[in-house]
């Protein structure tokens, strides 16, 4: 059998980073894209095959459409996972909020993982995925404690955003999982979080080999639990 390939879109640190590391131990061919250079994905090389991409901000259509350009020869991906994402100010409440900041949120985490999924959805293989990394803080029908207001909406636009894409491909070969990673101690989920990268990663990693083959669009968790829209 070939070896399988993924695309990892955010890959400098945190998650990103964790799931590269996964995938190369599990024999994948990974391709990695960050913003700048990043030392750590950089010693990732001596796991395995590992092509890194930098220069590739998911809010810029042009440098997505140049990452498409560089990669127009290489094999398809059985897996193109979008990880980047952000929660700028995430504490303060949508009415104090400067419109700017919520705006750069919902453009980083919901419209641009969708543009790129667009952007890339020819280049997935047959029974491949996307995934799309969202959070258990945008499933509106467990929101009751509120808090992280603008993240949460743009991760919940993410999800409706990437419900309307399936739908607008729904002939298409591939499937669509939308999923939560856990709570993760990175840069973004902090110190306190449940969870390490590595357990984490092994289990998104799990989830998506087994979840390869199959249709449709899905919201999960890294152990594969089904989360609620
Ligand atoms: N940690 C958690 O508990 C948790 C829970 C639920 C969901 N998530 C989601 O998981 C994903 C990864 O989060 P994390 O915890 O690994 O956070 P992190 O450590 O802060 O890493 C964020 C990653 O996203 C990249 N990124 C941000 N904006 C970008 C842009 N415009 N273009 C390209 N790359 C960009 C960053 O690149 P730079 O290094 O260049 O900034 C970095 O690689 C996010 O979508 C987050 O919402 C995390």
């Amino acid at each position: 059998m070939s070896r399988r390939r993924a695309l990892i879109v955010g890959a400098s640190r945190g998650l990103g980073l964790g799931l590269v590391t996964r995938l190369l131990e599990q024999g994948w061919d990974v391709t990695a894209t960050v913003r700048r250079p990043s030392a750590a994905l950089a010693d990732l090389a001596r796991l395995g095959p590992l092509q890194i991409e930098t220069g590739l901000d998911i809010d810029d259509d042009a440098a997505v459409a140049a990452l498409a350009g560089r990669l127009s020869d290489a094999p398809d991906f059985e897996c193109v996972f979008v990880v980047a994402g952000v929660a700028t100010q995430a504490g303060t409440p949508a009415g104090l909020i400067p419109r700017a900041v919520a705006g750069a949120v919902f453009q980083t985490n919901a419209l641009s993982p969708i543009r790129f999924a667009e952007a890339f959805r020819k280049r997935v293989t047959r029974d491949g995925l996307i995934v799309l990394m969202t959070s258990k803080l945008g499933s509106v029908s467990l929101n009751r404690g509120g808090g992280w207001g603008s993240y949460r909406a743009s991760k919940a636009a993410l999800n409706t955003l990437a419900r309307s894409f399936a739908g607008q491909h729904s002939g298409a070969e591939w499937g669509l999982v939308l999923m939560h990673p856990g709570w993760v101690r990175t840069d973004l989920g902090g110190r306190r979080a449940a969870l390490d990268v590595e357990t984490s990663a092994r289990g998104m990693v799990s989830v998506i080999e087994a979840r390869l083959g199959q249709r449709g669009c899905v919201f999960l968790d890294y152990t594969g639990a089904p989360l609620p829209w």
